[in-house]
């Protein structure tokens, strides 16, 4: 990978997500000094715009989205780079206004954020104007299908025009700094790397709260749910780097390669399992962080009858040498007390304890790698009490070795997962990006529970806005013993 000038592309340059996170991350990169000078932004859009209205647009998205006080010599920089091409993205003919925006001597990165309802008439349209050659990147955002026959047609739209090795597929899960730790976490330190398997670790738990609802988004939503909308892809990328074999090296296909392994390794769920093992809740009104907040089906524009689930619990079980055993408890939702995703490690217990006189039952060592936020990583140890005790018995203690990242890295601002992704894309490795077999397969072993919960034609139990999710879910792992590690 190296550093190069490109035409950065983004179609529906006035959508929420452009204006949200990727002209804002844009402009974080440009402020990094991580922008080539002679990199170019091309905005692109269906309405009429003149340039200096899109700069003025693309300046209001900063102030509103970017967090911070606008750098004026940034924006100076960054604003210079701007420029905007009307496209009617579904007419072949309407693509040469882009051809005057781009230099064909360039890498050019096509951005796609616009519904995946027209990649195909996208890469139509930039096919037929004679712009792209293979140095072509082409970025998809998610969701890519809606199961795995949909993605397939999508994923064949796109690929009638580019090659596998020119497509990112954005999971922006894999640009969190703290998602990235975990192949650092696991791979750079041997205490972890030869504890990591059925012989070491009891079971692992991945937990993606969020606390809020679906924030006015009920068309999309709806058709989704919390299976689609976040275990498909982001809980999945998540399971594969904790699990995955060490790769070969840190290239793209290496790692994704060990990613696949683990998703064709999930056993499949379905109508004879399914009842064990997954618990799906929808979200009745109730107290987020003390405001009331109404129910699912109450939302503006609702559908009151609509069974899509907006809490999913699942005991994953990865049926390979490694993991044999040890299941992998997945739980998201939306409307949760609060907003928290971490994975947790619960090691074996010890096979006898020389302590019971001040601990009958002594806990298991848990590593517990906090995503966001206050993000970190720590690990529960049984410590003695210092002092003295008139019966001379040894006292304990459960404490905590803590790695706090705004302590340790106090200096350093932690950027946000598209700044990465879009550096990544810019600097041409695809490792952090999910590669066609990845999204297929994470939807085949979807796809089946999806089933397997529609053929039962019950809707999801519901929970109250603002607790852990249905009871249900903790009577997921109360049945093995066990129960959810509960965020500070
Ligand atoms: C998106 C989902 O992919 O991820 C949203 O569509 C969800 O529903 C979001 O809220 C969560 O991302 P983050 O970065 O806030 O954890």
């Amino acid at each position: 990978s190296s550093f190069e000038a490109c035409d950065f592309v983004l179609f529906g340059t006035k959508g929420d997500l452009s204006r949200r996170k990727l002209l804002p991350s844009m402009y974080q990169l440009e402020k990094a000094g991580l922008l080539h000078a002679e990199t170019t932004i091309v905005g692109v859009a269906r309405q009429t715009l003149s340039d200096e209205e899109y700069v003025e647009e693309v300046r209001k998205s900063l102030e509103e989205f970017s967090g911070e006080t606008i750098c004026e010599a940034t924006w100076e920089t960054f604003k210079a780079r701007l420029s905007y091409a009307q496209v009617d993205m579904k007419e072949i003919a309407s693509y040469s206004s882009l051809e005057s925006h781009v230099n064909p001597d360039r890498v050019m990165v096509c951005y796609l954020a616009t519904p995946p309802s027209i990649y195909g008439d996208i890469c139509r349209g930039l096919h037929g104007c004679n712009i792209i050659d293979s140095s072509v990147r082409l970025v998809l955002e998610k969701p890519i299908g809606h199961d795995l026959e949909s993605s397939k047609v999508i994923n064949e739209q796109v690929a009638e025009y580019f090659g596998e090795s020119q497509i990112y597929r954005i999971d922006h899960y894999l640009g969190k700094e703290t998602v990235l730790n975990l192949i650092a976490l696991r791979f750079a330190n041997s205490i972890f790397t030869t504890n990591w398997d059925h012989n070491c670790i009891d079971h692992v738990q991945i937990s993606v709260a969020e606390s809020v609802g679906i924030e006015g988004r009920w068309g999309y939503f709806d058709d989704a749910g919390q299976m689609r909308d976040m275990v498909q892809n982001h809980l999945l990328q998540i399971l594969s780097l904790v699990a995955m074999e060490p790769p070969a090296n840190l290239d793209a296909d290496s790692i994704r390669d060990e990613k696949l392994k683990v998703l064709k390794a999930l056993r499949p769920i379905n109508a004879t399992n399914v009842n064990d093992v997954t618990v799906r809740g929808q979200y009745t009104s109730g107290f987020v962080k003390g405001k009331e907040v109404p129910g699912y089906l109450e939302e503006d524009d609702a559908n009151t009858v609509s069974k899509t689930e907006t809490f999913v619990a699942i005991k994953a079980e990865i049926d390979n040498w490694r993991w044999a055993g040890v299941p992998f408890y997945l739980r998201t939702g939306k409307r949760l007390p609060t907003k928290v995703s971490e994975v947790v490690i619960y090691f074996k217990r010890q096979p006898h304890n020389l302590f019971t006189a001040s601990f009958n039952d002594l806990p298991p060592n848990k590593l517990v790698i906090r995503l966001q936020p206050d993000e970190g990583v720590e690990i529960t140890v049984m410590n003695k009490v210092p002092g003295l005790t008139s019966s001379g018995a040894m006292d304990l203690q459960k404490s905590k070795l803590n790695l706090s990242f705004s302590e340790e890295f106090s200096d350093d601002r932690i950027p946000d997962a598209y700044e990465k992704l879009l550096l990544e894309v810019m600097l041409g490795n695809q490792a952090l990006f999910v590669r066609r077999d990845e999204i297929e397969q994470a939807w085949t072993w979807v796809d089946s529970i999806l089933a397997a919960w529609r053929n039962t034609n019950e809707p999801p139990e519901p929970y109250q806005a603002g607790t852990w999710g249905p009871v249900a879910s903790i009577g997921l792992l109360a049945r093995a013993n066990r129960s959810w590690y509960e965020s500070k």
